[in-house]
C-alpha cells in the first residue's frame, strides 16, 4: 500500500506480480490481483484479474489487456494479490484468490490457510441470499464481511471493526488481507495460525517515534533500541510524520516477496489486526490474555535479496545444492570452538540444566525434517544418553501421544510454520513440556511459540525440495548432542572426533559436489524408469529414506526409502534385474550388514548403484555403477551421503523434463493440516 507515493498501474502491478513470483514457491496453481480501479474504470472501482496457472501466466495477462490503464498515476493505492496451493476447489481462475461479495467487488480477500467451519457459514450465507462462484473455503469470508456491512446497526463502522466481526466467527487457519470499496485506500489484515508479516518502507529515514505504526496506543520502535516500550503520547507526531512523508507498506506470508523493497518488519501475531489508514498503521488485538506480550516491535532482516536470486543456475535447488559448503559452515559459525572443542548453542543455553535433567527427548517435525531427526537419533541418543523418539507431527497428534512436563521436545522445522508441527508444538506446550525449535526462519511461527531454540542459518531456501535445509538441521542436531555431552569424560575420545569431522565438513561436501558430472551420467541411464528404490541401514538410513523423497518429489518416479535389514522381510520380493537399485554402504558399524544385503541383491541378479567409501573394492566389485565419497566420522557421513542422491533427483527432473523448483501438487511451506 502506498501512501502518498505517485505510482503508475504499470509499477503498482510489477511490485505485486514480483512479489508474488518470490512466493511462489509456497503455491503455483493459479494466482490472482485486485487493484483500484482508474478514472475510467470508474472512481473506487476495483479491478479482478485471475490465471489458473504460474504467475507468469497472470503476467501475460495483465500485459495483453490494453484495458489496463498503465499511465493512469495513483497517490495512494492499495492492491492485494495471491498465489495458491489448491486446498478446496480445483485450481481454476474462478477458485483463485482474491475472492469477492459480490460482482460489483464491494469487499475482496485473499486468505492463506483453510477454514474449517466453511460449510455452516455458506449455508448460512445461502439461506441469506449470497450465492456462491467458487468451490473454495476462503469465499465465505467476503460474503461475511459484506452481510456485516449490510446489516451494520449505525450508518459508520470502521473497516477493522467489521474484519473483527469477520474473524470471530471463523474457525482454522488463516492469514488474510481485506480491501474494499467502501474504504478506499485502507487496508485490514490480520492472521490466525498462518504467517503474516508487514514490511515498512519511507522514502525518508524516520526516528523511532516518528515511526508511523501504533500497537494498542505503544509507539513501535526498532528492536535494536530496546526501548519500543515507552509508551509516547504524539499523536503529533504522528501527523507531523505523515503530512508530507512519504511511506509504503507491504503485507506478506514471508519476507522473501518483500525483502527487496525493505528490511524493516513487524510480525503479526494471532488476532491481530492490522489497518493502514492515511499513512499510519495500527495494530490491535482482539483478545488479549492478561499477562500477554503487549509489544510489537520492528525487526530489522538481514536476508538480502541476491540471497533469494538464482544466479547461474538451472534452478533454485540447484543452487541450494552446491550451497552446503557454506551454508554447513554457516550452521556452525560462531558456535563451535575448535581450539577448545567446545559448542556453545546461544539459543539454548539458559535452558541447558533444565534439558539435561529431562526424561526424554522427542524430535518432531515432517517430510525432510523429520528425516533430519531420524539421521541424527543414533548419536544423540549415545552423547545424551536419553531415549530419544523421533516423530512426524500428524502421526504424534493422531495418536494423542502422552507428553510429560520433564519431556523436552524438539521442532523441526525450515519455514517454521508448518501446520502440523506448529500444532504439535502447541499440544507439548499445552502439557508443560520443554520446547525448542530448529528453524531456518528467524520471526517464524515455530520460534516465536516455542521456549528456546536454534536457528540453522541455512539462508532462504526457495526449492520445495529442501536440500540445503536438511543438511543444516543435521548439524545443528549434532551440535547440540556435542554440547549436552560436554561434561561426560567417557564420551571426550568420541566428541573430538566427531568436532574435527565438523571442521572438515565443507571442504568434503566440496569433493562430492565435484561429482556432479558422474551422477548426471548415471541419471540419463535412469531417468525412464519408473521406480527406483534406495536401500541402506543404521545412520544411513536417513538418507534413503531423504533420497527416495527427494527423488519422489520431483521426479514423480516411485521411490522407496528401505531399511535394509528389512531387505528379506519383503522388498527382497521386488528385486529382479529390472529393478533399478540404488544402495548406501559406508564404512561403519553396519558395513558388513549391508554387504550382506548386498549380496542378496546381486544373487536375484539386481544390479546396484552403489554410494561407498573411496577405495572399497569388495564393494565396487558388486556394483552395476558405483559413487565414491571421501570417508568421515561414521554419524556425520549421511551429509555427504545424501548429496548425490539429491544431485540425482535433480538431473533425474530435468531429464523428465519436470520443474525442478515447482512440482506438481506440493508446496514448500504447508500451513494447511
Ligand atoms: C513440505 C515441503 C517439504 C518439507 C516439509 C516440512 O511438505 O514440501 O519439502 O520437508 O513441508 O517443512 P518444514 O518447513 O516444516 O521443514
Amino acid at each position: 500500500l502506498n501512501y502518498r507515493v505517485p505510482r503508475t498501474r504499470k509499477e503498482i502491478f510489477d511490485t505485486l506480480v514480483k512479489g508474488l513470483q518470490r512466493l511462489e514457491y509456497r503455491g503455483y496453481d493459479s494466482a490472482g490481483i485486485a487493484v483500484d480501479g482508474t478514472r475510467k474504470e470508474g472512481n473506487g472501482s476495483i479491478c479482478l484479474f485471475k490465471k489458473r496457472g504460474k504467475v507468469k501466466a497472470l503476467d501475460e495477462v495483465l500485459c495483453k489487456n490494453d484495458s489496463i490503464y498503465l499511465d493512469a498515476e495513483l497517490d495512494v493505492h492499495f492492491g492485494i494479490a495471491h498465489t495458491r496451493w489448491a486446498t478446496h476447489g480445483e485450481p481454476s481462475a474462478v477458485n483463485s484468490h482474491p475472492h469477492r461479495s459480490d460482482k460489483n467487488n464491494e469487499f475482496v480477500v485473499i486468505h492463506n490457510g483453510i477454514i474449517t467451519n466453511y460449510k455452516e457459514l455458506r449455508k448460512y450465507l445461502n439461506s441469506k441470499g449470497y450465492e456462491f462462484e467458487s468451490d473454495t473455503d476462503t469465499e465465505v469470508i467476503p460474503k461475511l464481511i459484506k452481510y456485516l456491512y449490510d446489516n451494520r446497526e449505525h450508518d459508520f463502522v470502521s473497516f477493522s471493526t467489521l474484519v473483527e466481526r469477520v474473524i470471530q466467527q471463523l474457525e482454522g487457519a488463516f492469514a488474510l488481507v481485506f480491501k474494499s470499496i467502501h474504504f478506499p485506500g485502507e487496508a485490514i489484515a490480520t492472521r490466525r495460525g498462518s504467517p503474516l508479516l508487514i514490511g515498512v518502507r519511507s522514502k525518508y529515514e524516520l526516528s523511532r517515534d516518528q515511526i508511523p505504526i501504533q500497537y494498542n496506543g505503544d509507539f513501535i520502535g526498532d528492536v535494536q533500541k530496546r526501548n519500543f516500550r515507552n509508551r509516547v503520547d504524539s499523536s503529533t507526531s504522528l501527523h507531523s510524520v505523515c503530512d508530507g512523508k512519504a511511506v509504503e507498506f507491504y503485507f506478506a506470508s514471508d519476507a522473501s516477496a518483500i525483502i527487496e523493497h525493505t528490511n524493516k518488519v513487524v510480525y503479526l501475531e494471532d488476532d491481530d489486526i492490522a489497518a493502514v489508514a492515511e499513512g499510519k498503521l495500527s495494530l490491535h488485538r482482539v483478545s488479549r490474555s492478561a499477562g500477554e506480550e503487549s509489544a510489537r516491535v520492528i525487526q530489522t532482516l538481514q536476508m538480502e535479496l541476491q540471497q533469494i536470486m538464482k544466479g547461474n543456475f538451472k534452478a533454485f535447488m540447484q543452487k541450494e545444492i552446491f550451497e552446503q559448503p557454506e551454508s554447513v559452515f554457516n550452521t556452525m559459525r560462531g558456535r563451535i570452538c575448535f581450539d577448545t572443542n567446545t559448542v556453545v548453542l546461544g539459543g539454548l543455553k539458559d535452558h541447558l540444566k533444565e534439558i539435561r535433567r529431562c526424561r526424554r527427548l522427542i524430535i518432531i517435525g515432517c517430510g525432510t525434517s523429520f528425516h533430519a531427526g531420524v539421521a541424527t537419533r543414533q548419536i544423540l541418543e549415545e552423547l545424551t544418553e536419553l531415549p530419544v523418539m523421533v516423530e512426524l507431527a500428524s502421526d504424534f497428534l493422531d495418536r494423542i501421544t502422552p507428553v510429560f512436563r520433564d519431556d523436552v521436545c524438539f521442532f523441526i522445522s525450515q519455514s517454521g510454520e508448518t501446520a502440523d508441527t506448529l500444532m504439535a508444538l502447541r499440544y507439548c506446550k499445552d502439557r508443560g513440556a520443554l520446547t525448542v525449535g530448529v528453524t531456518n526462519t528467524v520471526g517464524s511461527s515455530i520460534c516465536r511459540e516455542t521456549d528456546c531454540g536454534i536457528h540453522i542459518n541455512a539462508g532462504p531456501e526457495i526449492g520445495v525440495a529442501s536440500t540445503k535445509a536438511y543438511t543444516s538441521q543435521f548439524v545443528a542436531l549434532i551440535m547440540f548432542a556435542l554440547m549436552m555431552s560436554e561434561d561426560r569424560l567417557s564420551l571426550q575420545k568420541r566428541r573430538l572426533e566427531i568436532i574435527s569431522g565438523l571442521r572438515q565438513l565443507p571442504a568434503l561436501i566440496k569433493q562430492v559436489l565435484a561429482l556432479d558430472e558422474h551422477i548426471k551420467s548415471i541419471a540419463e541411464e535412469l531417468y525412464q524408469q519408473r521406480s527406483l528404490l534406495v536401500m541402506g541401514r543404521g545412520y544411513n538410513y536417513a538418507t534413503c529414506l531423504e533420497g527416495a523423497l527427494k527423488i519422489k518429489e520431483i521426479t514423480y518416479m516411485h521411490s522407496e526409502g528401505i531399511l535394509a535389514g528389512e531387505l528379506k522381510h519383503g522388498p527382497l520380493a521386488l528385486i529382479d534385474k529390472d529393478m533399478p537399485v540404488i544402495m548406501v554402504v559406508m564404512r561403519d558399524a553396519c558395513y558388513t550388514k549391508c554387504h550382506n544385503a548386498l549380496q542378496q541383491v546381486t544373487a536375484r541378479q539386481g544390479r546396484p548403484i552403489i554410494i561407498c567409501c573411496r577405495d572399497d573394492p569388495e564393494i565396487t566389485r558388486c556394483a552395476y555403477k558405483n559413487v565414491e565419497l571421501p570417508q568421515t566420522v561414521d554419524c556425520l557421513q549421511g551429509i555427504l551421503s545424501v548429496i548425490p542422491l539429491q544431485l540425482l533427483s535433480f538431473h533425474l527432473a530435468v531429464l523428465r523434463g519436470y520443474d525442478v523448483d515447482c512440482p506438481r501438487n506440493l508446496a514448500k511451506s504447508v500451513t494447511v493440516e
